[in-house]
């Protein structure tokens, strides 16, 4: 099928465009950059040189968890920027304004709020979803099947993980859990917050812990394993209307 790219779309040199494509109203492309089939990307979009969108799946002969199906078209919302080298995978849905940085990594069937920044090199593994206007910063890492609520606050090189049974036994594939951040919670750096664990609303893990258990809403846990430390001090919880905004 025909693309259908407006005639205001700046277009850098060597870029691939696949077919059935649609590329909205001042959108800039940057050079090198590969938009697969059935595409459909948003006015006012940014997109850097050398980044790929669209991207099938890979299934390693001995992956647990890509499963190879038929996906919906990868979609962009209008305002989106989107860095270098980043990877945005076909069933993958961008809201509007989402920033995803130099080298991020955003995998199939996941769903990115509105206004969300996906920091440089951070990974979006797939099956998630994340709410509105989340912080997810560099290098952090979110497994598989995590759902993430609105004002979530992941700091650089936090880990999630979802296999409790790291990697062996037939068991395994029973539990299989990502991790659950509730709206404003917040997981400070090199974190590792450990299969199906519940951040609460407004909680904060701190830097470097260890989460072997469900934190509660506005709790401050700290250590390996995490234990309580205070409740989050009042003029660093974020008000109803701060979710609307
Ligand atoms: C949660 C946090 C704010 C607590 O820091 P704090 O308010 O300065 O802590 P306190 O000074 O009240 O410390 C209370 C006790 O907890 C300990 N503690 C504080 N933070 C700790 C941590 N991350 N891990 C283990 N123990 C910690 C302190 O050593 C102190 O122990 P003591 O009473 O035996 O001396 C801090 O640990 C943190 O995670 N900050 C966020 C950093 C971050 O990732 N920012 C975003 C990216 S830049």
């Amino acid at each position: 099928m025909a693309n259908n790219i407006h005639p205001s779309v700046k277009m850098g040199e060597y870029c691939v465009i696949g077919d059935n494509v649609t590329i909205g109203e001042g959108c800039v492309i940057g050079h090198h950059v590969v938009i697969h089939n059935d595409t459909a990307i948003g006015d006012n979009v940014r997109i850097d040189d050398f980044t790929c969108i669209g991207k099938r799946p890979m299934k390693a002969a001995n992956s647990a968890v890509t499963v190879e199906s038929d996906l919906p078209a990868c979609v962009i919302g209008s305002g989106c920027i989107i860095g270098t080298g980043a990877v945005i995978y076909r069933g993958c849905t961008l809201g509007e304004r989402v920033l995803a940085a130099d080298l991020a990594t955003v995998r199939e069937r996941v769903t990115i709020g509105e206004r969300t920044i996906i920091g440089r090199g951070a990974s979006v593994e797939c099956d998630c979803t994340v709410g509105r206007k989340c912080k997810i910063e560099t290098n952090a890492y979110i497994t598989a099947y995590s759902t993430l609520g609105d004002m979530c606050f992941i700091a650089p090189g936090v880990v999630t993980s979802n296999d409790n049974f790291a990697g062996r036994s037939e068991e395994r594939f029973k539990h299989f859990k990502g991790v659950t951040v509730k709206n404003g919670g917040r997981i400070a750096a090199g974190s590792v917050i450990l299969p199906g664990k519940v951040i609460g609303e407004q909680a904060m893990a701190a830097a470097g812990s260890v989460v072997t258990k469900d934190v509660p809403e506005k709790t401050v846990v700290v250590g390996a394993p995490a234990k309580v430390l205070r409740a989050v001090p009042e003029d660093q919880l974020l008000q109803e209307g701060d979710y609307a905004k």
